[in-house]
């Protein structure tokens, strides 16, 4: 099938790559000229494990093409998908952007021709975009066209997997007289070994939300067990992995820590919860949900003062990891950047590695007064205490040994729990993370007093090879 798929951000270039590989023929449409053109030579504007491969891969064997002429694209296409931003600066719901689109797409598109919205939607936008559509056509003098949904499900660091080996499909009809839309639809799906879930398009836009509202919860409740784990002296870990053996349960999405981040999860819980409260519909379930997420960045700066004697001004803390989860650059709603701020705000000298360097420059720019490390033993070295806010593969594999002994104090706050307590202590370290308690090695109490901000900032003057400095004399 040949497959229009306009907007080429983490959704549409996933789907585009991975449509590709079930050997679909796609025209990749952006209005963003610089983008197009990267694409065209292979250099794809976001990391995400495996797409640049299936990318380069539909590049060469011509199943895949990228353009910004909208129109050739929709008209040679059997189906339209269109995977354009929903958010805005804020991270918040917006539907101009697609609104846009639809002007553009809509009225141009052959009368045989599916349009099919990727991108997620807010509930109450559906009714408005049915008849925008219908609107459009009708304004045009063409015949009413097939309008669905088909939401994705994709995580960010696995979302060609995701997409490849999907749980479910699902397809929300708006219009669709004649159900050639979810016809082509299944079509274009049957290399999916998944069930395919054809609803009205409310209740696919629906389903998606709940996905995400419930995986956020999910992810509430391990943080609440996990201080309640550390109140009664119980290990997270080992307590969600009995309760996991329970098939109502499960064990996916209980990883105790900073919380959620992202573009999806964070904006999702928070913009439910004001819609509903708009449409007068208090939603206390959802309300918790964001306010335990949130809890526990602050809970990650109290343990790094407790440990360092109630005092963080003056003192070198390290921070690794940026990204919101390991394996993207993606730095949206990061709960890093919002601790680094906090840091910086008591006034703490931080600084930050991340493997990604792309992501790591970025972030420099989001929290002026973080400097950034060119490596985690950059970072480590004299800090009084460092930070793990990202479980990258890179720092589950560091000589955490050697890392205490270029520490100035070997202090450990783990926001992700991705390190054994036993190998930590083994290492040196005095240890905290969520639900598994603090741990400090027998002979290690003491906490040395702060150098002061002024020696703290001086020391990292003396930073090697840094893509750091330009931020580092602003006050944080
Ligand atoms: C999410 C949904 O999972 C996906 O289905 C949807 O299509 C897009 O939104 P994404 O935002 O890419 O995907 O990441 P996800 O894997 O959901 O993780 C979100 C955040 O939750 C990350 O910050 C992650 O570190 C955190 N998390 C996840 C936890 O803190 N604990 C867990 O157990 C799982």
């Amino acid at each position: 099938m040949r497959v229009a798929v306009i907007g080429l951000g983490y959704v549409g270039l996933v789907t585009a790559g991975g449509l590709t590989e079930w050997g679909h023929e796609v025209i990749g449409v952006d209005t963003d000229a610089d983008r197009v053109a990267k694409l065209q030579s292979g250099h794809l504007p976001l990391h995400e494990p495996d797409l640049a491969t299936i990318v380069a891969a539909a590049l060469a064997n011509g199943r895949l093409r990228i353009t910004d002429r909208l129109e050739d694209a929709i008209l040679s296409a059997h189906l339209v998908l269109i995977a354009v931003s929903t958010t805005d600066e804020q991270g918040s719901w917006q539907t101009r952007t697609l609104l846009r689109c639809l002007a553009d797409v809509v009225p141009a598109v052959p009368d045989d021709t599916p349009v099919v919205v990727r991108s997620t939607i807010p509930p109450l936008f559906v009714k408005q975009m049915t008849s925008v559509v219908e609107e459009l056509r009708s304004e045009a003098g063409r015949q009413p066209i097939p309008l669905l949904i088909n939401p994705e499900f994709t995580r960010e660091g696995t979302a060609v997997r995701d997409f490849l080996a999907p749980d479910r499909v699902v397809i929300g009809v708006a219009a669709d007289p004649h159900g050639r839309g979810a016809y082509r639809l299944r079509q274009l799906y049957r290399r999916a070994e998944a069930p395919i879930l054809v609803q009205r398009a409310i209740d696919a836009c629906v389903a998606k939300l709940g996905s995400n509202l419930f995986l956020a919860t999910k992810i509430s409740f391990a943080n609440e067990l996990a201080a309640l784990c550390d109140l009664f002296d119980a290990s997270v870990e080992e307590v969600v992995g009995a309760m996991a053996h329970d098939r109502r349960i499960g064990g996916s999405f209980l990883r105790a820590g900073v919380g959620f981040g992202g573009s999806c999860l964070p904006h999702q819980v928070t913009d439910t919860v004001r819609i509903a409260q708009a449409a007068g519909l208090h939603a206390p379930l959802l309300d918790a949900v964001d306010t335990v997420n949130l809890r526990q960045r602050g809970l990650f700066v109290e343990r790094l003062a407790g440990l360092l004697g109630g005092e963080l001004s003056g003192r070198r803390i390290a921070l690794l990891g940026l990204t919101f989860k390991p394996d993207t650059d993606d730095l949206r709603g990061a709960p890093a950047l919002a601790i680094a701020r906090a840091l910086l705000s008591e006034g703490a000298v931080v600084i930050a590695y991340d493997p990604l360097e792309t992501a790591a420059r970025r972030a420099a720019e989001l929290v002026p007064g973080m400097a950034i490390a060119s490596s985690a033993f950059e970072a480590l070295d004299r800090a009084d205490a460092a930070g793990l806010l990202t479980e990258w593969e890179e720092f589950q594999a560091l000589d955490w040994t050697a890392a205490a002994r270029v520490m100035r104090q070997p202090i450990l706050v783990d926001g992700r729990n991705a390190l054994p307590v036993a190998r930590m202590l083994a290492a040196g370290f005095i240890y905290s993370s969520f639900g598994r308690g603090t741990h400090r090695p027998e002979a290690l109490d003491l906490v040395a007093s702060p150098v002061g901000r002024e020696a703290a900032l001086a020391d990292l003057g003396q930073l090697g090879r840094g893509i750091i400095g330009a931020t580092i004399g602003e006050e944080g």
